[in-house]
């Protein structure tokens, strides 16, 4: 089989990672890739053999390219993405798909009329013990699903990268909400409860925590709770987990222990071994299997696990989160 080539635009921390799993796949070629931190960008493409593109724009539209992974900020998916979308070239964008409802659509709609194949990066749907979750429920392992519990509470330290840029519901809820929706279907309404004061007394304004309550077009419901309110140090990045009650049985992650412990002569140390842990020198994990996936996408072998669809339902699902907690009451989605 032919090697696809494909380029990376935004080289930050998940984009560095999407450089590499794409550079080492044996199915792809990481030709270009693209930052406008023009240091950045050479810096990445020296260490891989690609060519630096400071213009994200022009990298997108490129007619040597079969696809691009847009790894730039959570509000700055949809130019990029709406570009690579009119050049025909299938694309994978890293979730939030985008910041708005409206853009999230856009690129779903332009996508569908284009013929287009979007993946959007929702990383916990190739994690190994999500994706069986999923499985095990169209089993029918544990029946009809009746309820939801997830919770993903992050560090103060997330801000570092983050800088108070995008919300709790955008960026640690759409995971959940993602989940939510593939494990128990499409969500009718949404209601919260949240605190404040940590973030905003480290100069971010923006929530520390919210619990979202769910209620599923089946009948089914459940809470979601997310935060970035620990403390530096947390182990483990924090805690996470996600359980899923059905008729006759259950399911559960539950991913603060990693199964790992670490500890040096300053204590714990954090090691990743799901989502892009190193083993014999090459990047694994779910990122690995995720830019796999991504690469038979392109080669037009399978449809993407997360479409532009759902990923457009995760933020719609999100931008309905911040109207309940701004309204104090019950939002439909
Ligand atoms: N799947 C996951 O588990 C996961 C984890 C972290 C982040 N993310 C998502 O990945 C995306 C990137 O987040 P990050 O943590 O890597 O952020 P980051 O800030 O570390 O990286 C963003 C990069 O994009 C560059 N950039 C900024 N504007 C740009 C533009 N207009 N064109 C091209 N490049 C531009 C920046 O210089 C930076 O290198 C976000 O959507 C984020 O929510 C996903």
């Amino acid at each position: 089989v032919a090697e696809v080539r494909v380029a990376v635009i935004g080289l930050g921390f998940m984009g560095r990672r999407w450089a590499r799993a794409l550079a080492e796949h044996a199915g792809a070629t990481l030709a270009a890739v693209s930052d406008v931190r023009e240091d950045v960008a050479r810096d990445v493409a020296e260490r891989y053999g690609a060519i630096a593109i400071a213009e994200p724009l022009e990298a997108a539209v490129r007619p040597d390219l079969d696809g691009v992974a847009i790894c730039t900020p959570e509000h700055l998916h949809t130019d990029v993405a709406l570009a690579a979308i009119d050049a025909g070239t299938p694309v994978m964008v890293e979730k939030p798909l985008a910041h708005t409802v409206a853009d999230a659509e856009q690129i779903r709609d332009r996508a569908a009329r284009r013929g287009v194949a979007v993946l959007v990066g929702h990383v916990l749907r190739f994690d190994p013990r999500y994706a069986a979750m999923h499985r095990a429920i169209g089993d029918g392992e544990i029946g009809k699903v009746q309820a939801v519990r997830s919770e993903r509470i992050g560090l103060v330290s997330d801000q570092d990268v983050l800088g108070g840029r995008t919300s709790l519901a955008l960026y640690y809820g759409v995971h959940e909400f993602d989940l939510c929706r593939w494990y128990a279907g499409d969500v009718a309404a949404v209601w919260t409860a949240r605190s404040t004061g940590v973030l905003e007394r480290h100069g971010f304004p923006v929530d520390d925590i919210v619990s979202v309550g769910l209620r599923f077009t089946t009948g089914a419901h459940g809470t979601s709770t997310v935060g970035w309110c620990l403390p530096p140090g947390t182990p483990g990045y924090g805690v996470a987990g996600f359980t899923v009650i059905g008729e006759h049985g259950l399911l559960r992650v539950a991913q603060g222990d990693v199964g790992l412990l670490a500890v040096g002569a300053d204590g714990l140390v954090d090691h990743d071994v799901y989502y892009s842990p190193e083993v014999n020198g090459l990047l694994y994990g779910a990122i690995g299997i995720e830019a796999d996936h991504f690469v038979r996408v392109i080669r037009g072998e399978v449809e993407p696990v997360c479409t532009a669809a759902d990923g457009a339902a995760a933020v719609r699902i999100a931008v309905a989160v911040e109207e309940a907690a701004r309204r104090g009451e019950e939002v439909a989605v």
